[in-house]
């Protein structure tokens, strides 16, 4: 198994504390604290923030805490969105981050009502001075940072809608990367955005390259998921392995054969790395998680 480079190893131990920090800024009633901190402090590789961090470190060595904010606040949605995905209304899974899901946990209502609060709580904290220390707010920023998480989930719950509506059925490769952009791609693109709005003015060049890159890393990021279901088991997952299958999702393999669809995701990720490269800025730490991404196991 590949192993997690320094830079992933900093970044998840940065957001375990910046999640603990803000968890504890909310006073919520039992059970639903508990299902809070279930779906959100076990495990989980932790990409999103680290994109966010790696976009923000192209210009900066030391996080701004805008940076940290959108980290937060993009995990959280990332969790409202794998609680609310497991439940049995949805693809009705039992295991996730190698734990019982939220809802077998705690029962129904109390995951859902667990990622209604995450999904509230991620834009309450991107509006918050957590973190800031007395910095001046940049409210401009902030407002940016905003508007890219709530278009970014709105796209994923209509990726959402997409995937059930296709399980079952043949669609083809134009409609299937539509679903995937949406209930995948849009988060991680969001992520990289967000940490790099904190440092580069509105218009600048870089976001066109940016833009390159987190498509392409997003597309590849699902595609991969629905390849590791396949090729990977529970134990090393996390989750259910051969899930798609049983159930008949539309994924890549199933559309394209396993070696194609693996084929298709190295393509992808030669097109992030070469947006990547394109960028005059200090892409050390987006390109090592890159690199982990595409050896990943889980
Ligand atoms: C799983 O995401 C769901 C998808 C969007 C494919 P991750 O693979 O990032 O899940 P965690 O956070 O590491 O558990
Ligand atoms: C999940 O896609 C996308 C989300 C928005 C959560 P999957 O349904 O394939 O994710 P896993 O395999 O359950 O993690
Ligand atoms: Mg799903
Ligand atoms: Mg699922
Ligand atoms: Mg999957």
């Amino acid at each position: 198994m590949s192993a997690a480079p320094q830079v992933l190893i900093d970044a998840q131990q940065q957001i375990q504390n910046d999640l603990q920090d803000t968890l504890n800024h909310f006073d919520l009633p039992s059970p639903l604290k508990e299902a809070v901190y279930h779906a959100v402090m076990l495990g989980g590789k932790r990409i999103r923030p680290a994109l966010c961090y790696g976009a923000a470190q192209l210009k900066y060595s030391v996080i701004p805490a805008a940076a940290r904010r959108a980290a937060v606040a993009v995990e959280l949605i990332h969790c409202y969105s794998l609680t609310h995905d497991d439940l049995p209304c949805m693809d009705d899974d039992e295991l996730r981050r190698g734990q019982p899901t939220c809802h077998v946990q705690y029962g129904q209502a109390t995951a859902l009502l667990a990622g209604d609060i995450l999904q509230s709580m991620a834009f309450e904290v991107l509006g918050s001075r957590l973190f800031a220390h007395g910095d001046v707010a940049d409210q401009a920023i902030t407002l940016r940072q905003m508007q890219i998480l709530a278009t970014a989930s709105s796209k994923m719950v209509c990726g959402q809608v997409l995937d059930l509506q296709a399980e079952g059925r043949q669609i083809n490769q134009q409609a299937l990367e539509n679903v995937h952009r949406n209930k995948t791609g849009a988060l991680i693109q969001a992520a990289i955005m967000l940490g790099a709005v904190t440092a580069y003015p509105v218009g600048d060049l870089i976001f066109t390259q940016l833009r390159q890159y987190g498509q392409a890393l997003g597309l590849a990021f699902q595609v991969q998921d629905d390849i590791l279901d396949i090729t990977s088991e529970t134990a090393v997952l996390g989750k259910t392995a051969g899930k798609d299958q049983q159930v008949q999702k539309s994924t890549y393999p199933a559309l394209m054969g396993l070696q194609s669809a693996q084929d298709y995701a190295t393509q992808l990720h030669q097109q992030a790395e070469s947006a990547l490269a394109s960028m005059p800025a200090n892409t050390q730490t987006l390109a090592q998680v890159t690199d982990f991404l595409l050896h990943r196991q889980n």
